[in-house]
This record gives C-alpha cells, structure tokens and sequence, in this order.
C-alpha cells in the first residue's frame, strides 16, 4: 500500500482532487495516511477531518525554517509516508528536508513552468499576454518550482478571458494533473535524465 502524506496552507482543492481520486480507485494501491497544514485556519485541514483523515496542524510561524521541517518530517515518517504532495503549501522545504524523501515530493504549480514561478503565476501570466498557460506537477527540489517535471496541462487563454477565469480553468486542468503525476511516479517505470523524465515503454 502506498501511503500519501498531503502538505497545505490553504483552500485544500487539490487534496480533495486526490482523496476523491484515491476514493474512486483512481490511484491504485493508495491511501492518504496524512495531512498536515502550517496553518490552523487553512479551509483544507477542516476539510481533511470532515473526511475522517489524519489531519495535524504544525504551525511553521515564529519557527526557524528547518526546526518546522523537523516536526513536519517526524510526523510525515511516523505515518509512514512514502510519497509527499505538496497541495499549496505556502513554504520552501529546507534542502534536509527535500533530501528526506529523495524523487518522493511532489509540487503542483498553476504555470507552465519554466515560466512563472513563483506567486500568483495565473496573475503573471495573464499580465504577460500569453496565449497559452497551464499548469505543472513536478518534483520538488532545493529552488522553488524547478525540479523535473512530472507532468503539464496546456491551458489556452482565450480572448474573452481575465485573470479569474483563467485561473478556473487552469484549476479544474490541475485536479486532473495531480492524479496523473501521482500515478507515474508510484508506478515507478520512469528515470530521470538530466532535468527530463522519460516514462519507460
Ligand atoms: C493551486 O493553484 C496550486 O497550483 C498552487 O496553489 C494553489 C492551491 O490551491 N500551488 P488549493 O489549495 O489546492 O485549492
């Protein structure tokens, strides 16, 4: 059985896109062990006890950086996670931590990265003038939302569109890319070369 740890701040809608797919038999072999939030008021915690699952807030404020990983890591290995999803979790994971769980955390991010890391990346992109954003699941690494990519979602910006529209459709294309990337990497027929994965045929 693999076991899914969730990390969040906030609204939470990406875990629920993966606890409905877990629900659904979506994510073979898997189930959600944990999900902790920094945040006591994140909307996704309430959610994740009305679901009836493990849910703990570990408040990062006022911590040093690596001292609130230390916790968050005890807590994710006492539920034996195997695989970490960060679901907008507003922190930059310490190079300790990353190295905890090695091609084992996951980020969602709502760009095509490499370009518009960072925040409010719909915002950016829309003030850009692209014709075309999406969204990216990736690993996470050291630098903020630039390990290898896991899997994209092309989104086109239409004419007709402002920057929250633009951010829906990007959303309902990231609950959809978030099972995928949970998949190929739990289905562990993949290798890493350089920055590219390459799924094995
Ligand atoms: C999403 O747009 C995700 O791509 C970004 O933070 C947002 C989190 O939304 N990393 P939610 O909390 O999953 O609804």
């Amino acid at each position: 059985m693999h076991s899914l740890g969730i990390l969040l701040s906030g609204r939470g809608s990406n875990f629920v896109a993966i606890a409905d797919s877990v629900d659904a038999g979506r994510i073979p072999g898997a189930r959600i062990s944990v999900v902790i939030s920094n945040k006591a008021d994140a909307p996704g915690i309430a959610t994740a006890r009305q679901r009836g699952l493990h849910a703990l807030v570990i408040p990062s404020k006022g911590k040093a950086r690596e001292e609130h990983d230390r916790e968050v890591v005890t807590a994710l290995k006492h539920h034996k996670v195997d695989l970490v999803c960060l679901a907008g979790y507003m922190r930059l994971l310490s190079p300790w931590f990353v190295q905890q769980f090695p091609q084992r955390i996951l980020n969602i991010h709502p760009s095509l990265l490499p370009a518009f890391p960072g925040l409010e990346a719909q915002e950016q992109a829309f003030a850009y003038g692209v014709k075309v954003s999406g969204c990216t699941v990736h690993f996470v690494d050291e630098e903020l939302d630039h390990g290898a990519i896991i899997v994209q979602k092309a989104v086109p910006v239409l004419d007709s569109d402002d920057e929250h529209t633009l951010a829906a459709r990007i959303l309902e294309q990231e609950h959809v890319a978030y099972t995928d990337a949970i998949n190929v990497v739990l289905a562990r027929g993949f290798t890493v070369i350089g920055r590219r994965l390459v799924t094995a045929r």
